[in-house]
């Protein structure tokens, strides 16, 4: 797994108000939207691409189209929804499937509740979007399923990680080609398995349940 934490001023900058627990909402949304954008530029650095000849008003010029058959991003519900918007703007020719995933209380292990992706991955670069990194068992299972069902490389998104998180993703994830993007590694889980000092529960703080 390779590991890419962004080190970039405007980043800090829009992840210090996204952490300010006095954020709203609205702010928050957009906030984030930014931000992925910003960290999609470094998660696309691969993304994979062919050759192409256009004409401008002057000359033929070489350029570069995305490869078919197109990236898939996949947001893990709920809070990854709220990185879609700013991932499809930077990339609007991917596709977009969905994952649903929840702990199951019994066993404690991840399950997949809802599934909107296409059978077949074969050949597919996938972008995973969840903001936040915690224990790492929910994107450790998403980026399973998706391998399961062909894809060839897996690109996770998040905004925050911990340690613990990362690598548990690294563990579970071995031999396969994985990269993880992070806003920010943080220092650790609490025994809530909140991210400290992270920023609280990313989907309450991005749909208002706070
Ligand atoms: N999920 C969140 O939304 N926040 C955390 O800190 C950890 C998991």
């Amino acid at each position: 797994m390779r590991l890419h934490v962004a080190d970039h001023p405007l980043i800090t900058h829009k992840l210090t108000v996204l952490r300010d627990a006095k954020t709203p909402s609205p702010v928050f949304r957009s906030l984030v939207e930014e931000l992925v954008t910003l960290l999609a530029y470094e998660a696309t650095r691969n993304v994979r691409t062919e050759p192409v000849e256009v004409t401008t008003p002057v000359a033929r010029a070489q350029g570069l189209a995305i490869s078919e058959p197109r990236p898939l991003v996949v947001p893990i519900l709920r809070a990854g929804l709220g990185m879609l918007e700013g991932m499809v703007k930077l990339v609007p020719t991917a596709e977009v499937g969905f994952l649903g995933m929840v702990r199951d209380e019994e066993t404690l292990l991840p399950t997949t509740y809802a599934n909107r992706l296409p059978d077949d991955l074969s050949d597919r670069q996938c972008f995973v979007l969840d903001p936040m990194l915690a224990t790492g068992g929910s994107l450790s299972a998403a980026i399973q399923f998706l391998f399961d069902r062909g894809a060839v490389d897996v690109t996770a998104i998040c905004l925050l990680g911990a340690p613990e998180g990362v690598e548990h993703v690294r563990q579970a994830t071995e031999g396969r080609d994985v990269t993880v993007v992070l806003g920010a590694l943080d220092e650790k889980l609490n025994e809530h398995g909140y991210i400290v000092p992270g920023l609280g529960d990313a989907g309450d703080r991005l749909y208002g349940l706070v």
